[in-house]
This record gives C-alpha cells, structure tokens and sequence, in this order.
C-alpha cells in the first residue's frame, strides 16, 4: 500500500475517578473527550523528516535529525521506533494541532503521541494496530512522565469510558440520561512527573496512612462504575467530592481548585473533583442539565478561569481525512 499522506486524530481525557492510585495499580475511571490533536502527514521530496507543532513549540519546523526542544523528545521517540520498522522509509513533514491546554491534566501529551503514531503508521502502510500504536504511545509517555500508569495513552487510543488497572480496560456503558458535564481550567500549570513524584515522597514517609487513601479512592471507583451504569447521578456527584477530599489529603490540591469549586458548588453542581496530577489544572464539574450553565461560565469567568463544556465518552483514535 502506497500512502501519500494521513491524518489522524485522537481525543483527550478526564479521569473521572482513581488518579494517583492507579499510578500504584489500582483502578481508575476515564473518558475520552470532545477536544482533540490532530496529525496530518504528507511525503516530501526533502531528505530531512520535520515536525511543526505549534501547541508544542513556538521554534517552528522542526528537523528530526537536529537539535531537538525537549517538549519534542518523545515524538523524536515515536518516529524512530516507527521507522525502524519499515523497509522503505519515507520522507515526512508532519503538523500536529492540538486543541488540549498543555500540562493541565486533559492528558494533551498522550493525545499528540496517539495521533503522530497513529498517523505515521499508516503513511507508512502498516495494518493499524491499536494495541500496538498504545505501546509505542507509552513509551513515548515515560520519556515525558516518568512513571506514568498508562491510563491517558490507553482512553486516547480506545476512546469511550473506561474502567483501567494495570493496563486492562474495561469500557463501561455511561447510562446518565441527562447530565451536563464542565471542564474548567484554572491556568495554572503544573506537571504531572513532580506531582506523581512529590506523593511518591509521601507514601515513603507514611505507606500506611497514604495506602488507606489509595485504598479508599479505589473503593469510590467501584462504587462510581456501578453508579454510572444504573445511571445515578446523585451518588456520581455524592462520590466525585468524595474523591475530591481524598486528593487533598493527597496534598495534591490547589487554592485556585478550591476555589472554582466553591464557585461550582455555589452554581449547584452536583459533584466536582480535580481531575489529572492537581497542583493546578483542571477541575471537572456534574451539573444536572444545562439550566444554570451559563451563569456558571460567567461566574467562572469573571473570576480569570476558563470554562468549556465538552462531550464525554467520545471516540478514540480516528481517521480524520
Ligand atoms: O495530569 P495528567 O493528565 O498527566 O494525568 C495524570 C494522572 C496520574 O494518575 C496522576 C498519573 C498517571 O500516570 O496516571
């Protein structure tokens, strides 16, 4: 199969329960969202491979066998193992946009790595296999991550919800018949390695106290699959601030979290929870319906974050041409 080009995207992610625990393989509950990366590749006549990601790196093109930014390290990764693999390499310049924030906990890293593997893959006419392409993605993490769990390659790939342990997924059928879900941004960034690392610290200073915490958010995302099943949408909200108060005493909180939450909960959400590493980021909040939305993205506005409202449980990687 002779490709000219290919362009794929793939979805970003909230974790709706269980982050950090499942760092030490417990599970977890995320879904896809509306907001994507896409990568468009097209063959060129150049013997030099390029990346332009805007999102990324303001330096522009980016020529694969330079001097790399460190932001690109991982894509540099997935382009070397995927062509590693072919018999005829091919020339490419490939442009990826992202519509994700970065370092704000909508998994944007995991969505660039899917979409540019996904993409090349295909350029490069290989039989696209997603278990294959989540690898290739996880690795790509652990060289930005460190020690990630894998959950945010895996629910960018297979798109949907998902129950995730240990890198086994489970989709779980959302059965909520009305519900408004709202993502805010408080803008301030953080990355995930340090979070991951700074409760690592404090599960060596106190494994039993911190291994409780994991024990109970865990209990929470069984509790929530059940809920989100039989389409409970009280006792989802009931155990997103239950799962809320649990990061906290992770100490992966944040005072401008603490405070988009009490303007959420002032505006009747039914439950909100960080969502991510913390420390910043993202907060996701349950509204019944779409009645009070507007004046909640007002409120939040006023107050400098960036709200959205977004699709949950949408489709994974996917040929976009
Ligand atoms: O903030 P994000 O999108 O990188 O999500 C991190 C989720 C953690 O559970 C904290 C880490 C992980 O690898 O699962």
């Amino acid at each position: 199969m002779n490709v000219e080009s290919a362009s794929f995207s793939a979805p970003g992610k909230v974790i709706l329960f269980g982050e950090h625990s499942v760092v030490y393989g417990y599970p977890a509950v995320a879904s896809a969202i509306g907001l994507r990366a896409k990568c468009s590749i097209l063959s060129t006549s150049s013997e030099q491979n390029s990346i332009i990601a805007p999102n990324l790196t303001s330096s522009g093109k980016i020529f694969l066998n330079s001097k790399i930014p460190p932001k690109m390290k991982s894509l540099e990764f997935i382009v070397q193992k995927i062509q590693k693999k072919a018999e005829i390499q091919k020339n490419f310049e490939a442009e990826i946009i992202s519509e994700l924030p970065i370092s704000s906990g909508l998994g944007s890293s995991a969505a660039v790595s899917v979409s540019l593997a996904t993409s090349l893959y295909n350029f490069q006419g290989f039989e696209l296999n997603l278990e294959e392409i989540n690898k290739v993605a996880y690795e790509a993490e652990r060289i930005i991550h460190g020690t990630p769990s894998g959950i945010d390659n895996t629910i960018s790939t297979f798109g949907g919800s998902i129950r995730f342990e240990k890198g086994d997924i489970k989709q779980i059928p959302i059965n909520l018949s009305s519900f408004c879900f709202i993502i805010v941004n408080s803008l301030i960034q953080r990355d995930t390695k340090s979070q991951v690392y700074a409760v690592r610290e404090r599960y060596k200073k106190h494994p039993d106290q911190i291994s409780q915490i994991f024990e109970d958010i865990s209990e929470i995302v069984e509790e929530s699959i059940k809920n989100l099943k039989v389409g409970d949408l009280e006792r989802v909200g009931y155990l997103m601030n239950k799962n809320q108060i649990l990061l906290e005493s992770l100490g992966v909180g944040h005072k401008q979290i603490e405070k988009i939450i009490k303007i959420l909960t002032e505006q009747k959400a039914i439950g909100c929870k960080l969502t991510g590493a913390g420390g910043g980021g993202c907060v996701i909040g349950l509204f019944e319906d779409e009645k009070n939305i507007n004046r909640t993205i007002e409120a939040l506005q006023q107050e400098g974050y960036q709200p959205f409202i977004t699709e949950i449980s949408t489709q994974g990687v996917r040929n976009d041409r």
